[in-house]
């Protein structure tokens, strides 16, 4: 149902067509639905990969293939309507947490998203800092769940993390080191005291062949970097470790590129490749994003233990989000915001 209210979103208009800021009447929230008046969302390589069309078979499974649409899953903000069933929040309440690729993302003044995907926020809290993390945190935790490791086996674990200085490198050394495990992180020299800071007990030059003296040392390892180095990253596994999981895989672009038979073909064929790679008994996961309540609520603790944070650099309004995802698509450090309203 429509409500007699307008917000702003951000559509994309397609690859080569860019964006425009567009008003759009509210909807009441469905039963299990808050509306969020959005304070920030973040913008995610997949954003910036989706504008130019990337992922548009799968993705177009789930409603979030076609052009117009509105990108970005994180949000933060005020809830400001209620939809029935929902006891968890009520109105004026701070939250922040991240929604399922659709069509209709993040990137707006209001969004509607499942009470369940909602984490509630602390009165003052930074609204900003939190939009910074879920879509991030909750990949990160399902790759590290993927690879086979938990709060209670991490203590002592050695993990090795690749992509470290970025947003779910950065993350995963933060909660891994929360855990107790023992992680080396690849980066560039000049992320070393960043990886450090976050939580790396060891550091390592990602331009100088890393993996050479990374041989068959780990428990579990971790590709937030380049699907090129997923054989290598395997490599680094001793004999009986947990394993290995990757966000880094090319499950979208099999199916952009190839269609739907040979998509199917090539995803099995590049998955038994690696698979076979592997210690015995290891475990091997190609992590796709979904807002997984154990992961939020894993992300609700460690924001609650002021654990886990990641570097501001970019913050615009919805009329400048051009800018923001200029910053993304450079692999310029520290996340991009945009602040709908
Ligand atoms: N499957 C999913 O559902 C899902 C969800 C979220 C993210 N992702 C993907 O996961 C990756 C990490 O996300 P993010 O948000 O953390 O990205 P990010 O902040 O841009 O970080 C990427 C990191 O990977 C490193 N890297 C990239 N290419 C590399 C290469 N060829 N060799 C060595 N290091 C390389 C970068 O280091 P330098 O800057 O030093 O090159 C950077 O530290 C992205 O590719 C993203 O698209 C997938």
């Amino acid at each position: 149902m429509l409500m007699n209210a307008t917000g702003a979103t951000l559509v994309c208009l397609g690859p080569s067509s860019g964006f425009e800021v567009r008003p759009i009447l509210r909807r009441k929230p469905a039963p299990g639905e808050i509306e969020v008046a959005v304070a920030a969302a973040s913008v995610n390589p997949i954003d910036v990969r989706r504008a130019q069309g990337y992922g548009r078979r799968l993705l177009s499974l789930v409603g979030a293939g076609r052009f117009p649409m509105v990108l970005g899953n994180d949000f933060a903000g005020t809830v400001t309507a209620l939809g029935d069933n929902v006891d968890a929040f009520k109105i004026g309440d701070p939250v922040y947490g991240a929604k399922p690729p659709s069509a209709e993302g993040t990137h707006a003044s209001y969004v509607l998203v499942k009470a369940a995907h909602a984490l509630p926020a602390r009165a003052g809290q930074d609204l900003q800092a939190l939009a910074a993390l879920p879509y991030s945190f909750v990949t990160m935790w399902l790759a590290v769940r993927g690879a086979g490791l938990t709060r209670q086996n991490a203590a002592e674990k050695r993990v090795l993390v690749h992509g470290a200085a970025g947003s779910l490198g950065t993350l995963a050394l933060q909660m891994l080191s929360a855990w107790g495990a023992s992680v080396t992180a690849i980066a560039r020299p000049s992320d070393f005291v960043a990886c450090r800071e976050a939580g790396a007990l060891e550091v390592v030059d990602s331009s100088s062949k890393p993996f050479a003296m990374l041989s068959r040392m780990f428990d579990a390892t971790l590709n937030f970097a380049t699907w090129d180095d997923d054989l290598a990253l395997i490599d680094a596994l001793r004999d009986g470790a947990l394993g290995h999981a990757t966000s880094v895989h090319p499950l979208l672009a099999n199916f952009d590129e190839l269609g739907w038979v040979r998509g199917v073909l090539k995803t099995l064929s590049d998955k038994r490749r690696h698979r076979a790679a592997l210690p015995k008994n290891g475990r091997y996961v190609w992590t796709v994003f979904k807002p997984e309540t154990p992961a939020l609520q894993e992300l609700r603790e460690l924001v609650e233990q002021r654990r886990v944070g990641l570097p501001i650099a970019v913050r615009e309004p919805l009329v400048g989000a051009a800018q923001a995802l200029e910053h993304v698509k450079k692999g310029r450090r520290g996340r991009a915001l945009i602040l709908p309203s």
